[in-house]
């Protein structure tokens, strides 16, 4: 029988565990997908130990935001796919009742796309919530142009990897934003165009510096916290803000000073829209072709080293490179 990781209560890595039990049948307008490989996002890891604000059906909670594999039963009314066909899920929003971390998932068939040739398995697997959340943040709400100088935070995360790809894919010029001066030349690598390293240098001046004088036009803030302040202060008057994360788990002081436009965003706002959905599957997939975009992955688990694969994620030591699980139906 199909293999499917749950969890019955939170707590660390070691409460999930690997159980065997029937596939859904798709119902109208659903689909069901034998997963390949799915991706560890640290929203997983929040659902598991109890951290997410959002309710999580307990006891046998499923896991797992992204992945890929092929369409293996279509339900009644589905239209545009074809048993066999490779594709992408998008976000899943009920992840602890339909979640990747399987063999097999059925979900609306707007929440799949078909997966770019160009792209390996374990890469397929983890696109789309670094980069639809990167793409949604700076080209859907902040309308990012050619030319604007765009500030990326935490910019060799997972997100903000994905950001300078885009940024670059579309013209703009993206500046990361990093702790550590040793990261300088990796960014550099991964296609920023400037390195901000707030351990050497204050954040406001060097951004000025970087600008000519102006401030960036965007600021993507994944980070928050009180260092938000200076991001503020790094934006040129008339600018834009989107706040997209929090790994900086400090308030954030009520933004003043400058006037910018500030938006809050969670991709779920757009993944659930088919129309944005369409749009983001057209720019990912012309980015994967033209080799603008490519995730980087840090290391491949199997499902029954899910364990292992969170324990890894916890350590923090995969810098923006995704860890990925395959899958063996
Ligand atoms: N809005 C949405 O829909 C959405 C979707 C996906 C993710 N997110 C959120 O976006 C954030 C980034 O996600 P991710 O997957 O890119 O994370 P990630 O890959 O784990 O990011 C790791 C990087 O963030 C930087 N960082 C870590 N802790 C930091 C801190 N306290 N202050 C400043 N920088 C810190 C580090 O870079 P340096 O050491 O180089 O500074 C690290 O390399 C998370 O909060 C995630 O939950 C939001």
């Amino acid at each position: 029988m199909p293999r499917v990781v749950v969890f019955d209560e939170f707590g660390g890595p070691d409460v999930m565990h690997v159980v065997e039990e029937p596939v859904v049948e798709p119902a109208v307008g659903e689909v069901r997908v034998r997963i390949e490989a799915f991706a560890v996002n640290p929203l997983d890891q929040m659902m598991r130990s109890g951290a997410l604000p959002a309710a999580v059906g307990l006891p046998h909670a499923r896991l797992g935001v992204e992945g890929t594999g092929v369409v293996d039963a279509l339900g009644p009314e589905v239209t545009g796919l074809d048993i066999g066909d490779p594709v992408i899920l998008t976000a899943i929003p009920d992840a602890s009742a339909r979640g990747s971390y399987a063999e097999y998932t059925t979900l609306p068939a707007s929440q799949v796309v078909a997966r770019p040739a160009e792209l390996g398995i374990t890469e397929a697997a983890a696109i789309w919530v670094a980069y639809s959340t990167a793409y949604g943040a700076l080209v859907e709400k902040a309308g990012m142009r050619p030319g604007d100088q765009v500030l990326i935070t935490a910019a060799s995360g997972g997100v903000g990897r994905a950001a300078i790809q885009i940024a670059n894919q579309i013209g703009a010029v993206p500046i990361a934003l990093t702790r550590h001066t040793a990261r300088r030349d990796e960014l550099l690598a991964a296609g920023a165009a400037a390195v901000v390293a707030t351990d050497r240098t204050d954040v406001v001046e060097a951004v000025r510096h970087h600008t000519g004088g102006t401030g960036a036009d965007i600021v993507l803030d994944v980070v928050m916290g009180p260092g938000q302040q200076d991001l503020l202060k790094a934006a040129r008057p008339g600018g834009t803000l989107v706040a997209a994360g929090f790994l900086d788990p400090r308030p954030a002081p009520f933004p003043t000073g400058t006037p910018l436009t500030i938006f809050s965003y969670r991709s779920f706002e757009h993944t659930l829209d088919a129309v944005v959905v369409r749009r983001m599957a057209a720019f990912l997939n012309a980015g994967v072709r033209l080799g603008a975009l490519r995730p980087a992955i840090d290391r491949v688990f199997a499902l029954d080293d899910i364990v292992e694969a969170h324990r890894h994620l916890e350590k923090g030591l995969h810098a923006g490179k995704k860890i990925v699980v395959t899958v063996q139906a």
